[in-house]
């Protein structure tokens, strides 16, 4: 059984076939193809957490390949009532033919998977966003080529987001600068699995240097609203200003998973400005996310490795 729960799910090899799949199903959605190897075929998308770009994602993904969508949020469905994940995903394989969640404890998302004998993937969990990562490397290799032996920051929260970026750098071979505040470092154990992968600081000013991309993400995830006030002070000084992007290479990217937050955790001189790409990286999330399932349910990855295309823009 296939389930996407984290980066670790794939090889660094599958994961870049499957990156120039997403590039070449791009291409066929461009050009109006249609592809239907899902007729027949439900996903199910059970959501305790909001969402915008994942939810339309994958019903989108979902329904040009042919297929049917069912959405079941927590009030809707007996999970809300507390029919307990093991069984539900006993009942879903039964009818359905794979499983999208997003919910807060990872150990939720686990339980299920080890009870359902459909693929199940992991649309966001308070510790992993790996689909969003595949959306992300996808986007740097358009415009940059290989991300291989490139240098990335992440500044702020040692979040999910980072956390997937953690996995992201040993899967994808590259170096990640990560500045956090005191007390907001991502987990240990994620470090431990590749210790001298990754430069630690409480300095983003130090640890932006050199870098060939910068990612952001909200002070204050989903479920931490409470925290707000205190993290915004915790923050203040690792806002990606243009003054600090300016510190990156003149070719450096910006990236941000979205919803994003202009005046905290970046300014709209940056967001907004001619080093970010955050509108291509949201938009990727379909075209990333297609390869996936299709890889979910068919085994299919497609094109090799070294397929991918020219970047779109050449380093100045
Ligand atoms: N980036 C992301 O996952 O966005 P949504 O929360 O809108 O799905
Ligand atoms: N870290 C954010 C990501 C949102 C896509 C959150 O968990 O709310």
């Amino acid at each position: 059984m296939k389930h996407f729960l984290t980066l670790d799910d794939m090889t660094p090899s599958q994961l870049q076939q499957l990156l120039s799949r997403a590039i070449e199903l791009k291409a066929m959605q461009q050009r109006g193809e249609l592809y239907r190897p899902f007729i027949g075929k439900t996903q199910v998308l059970i959501f305790t957490k909001a969402s915008t770009r994942t939810r339309v994602s994958f019903e989108t993904g979902f329904g040009q390949f042919g297929g049917t969508t069912i959405f079941l949020a927590p009030d809707h469905s007996q999970l809300g009532r507390g029919e307990p994940a093991a069984d539900t995903a006993r009942v879903l394989s039964r009818m359905a033919d794979i499983v999208v969640i997003r919910t807060a404890e990872h150990n939720q998302l686990l339980d299920f998977a080890n009870h359902a004998t459909i693929p199940v993937v992991n649309a966001l969990t308070d510790d992993f966003h790996p689909c969003q990562l595949l959306a992300d490397i996808m986007t740097y290799e358009e415009h940059r080529g290989s991300i291989r032996g490139r240098r990335v920051t992440w500044i702020g929260d040692g979040n999910n987001m980072c956390h997937s970026w953690m996995n992201a750098a040993r899967l994808f071979d590259f170096e990640l600068s990560i500045a956090t505040p005191a007390g907001y470092a991502p987990k240990p154990a994620l470090t431990q699995r590749d210790p001298g992968r990754f430069i630690f600081s409480q300095d983003p000013d130090q640890a932006i240097l050199n870098s060939d991309l910068v990612v952001t993400d909200t002070w204050a995830s989903m479920g931490q609203e409470e925290e707000k006030a205190r993290r915004q002070l915790a923050f203040s000084h690792f806002k990606v200003t243009k003054a600090r992007m300016s510190k990156a290479k003149p070719e450096a990217l910006f990236m941000h998973c979205l919803p994003a937050y202009r005046g905290f955790e970046v300014d709209a001189a940056v967001i907004d400005g001619p080093q970010s790409v955050v509108w291509d990286e949201a938009g990727n999330r379909l075209h990333a996310q297609k390869a996936l399932l299709e890889y979910l349910l068919d085994g299919f990855i497609g094109l090799s490795e070294n397929s991918l295309p020219e970047p779109l823009s050449e380093s100045p």
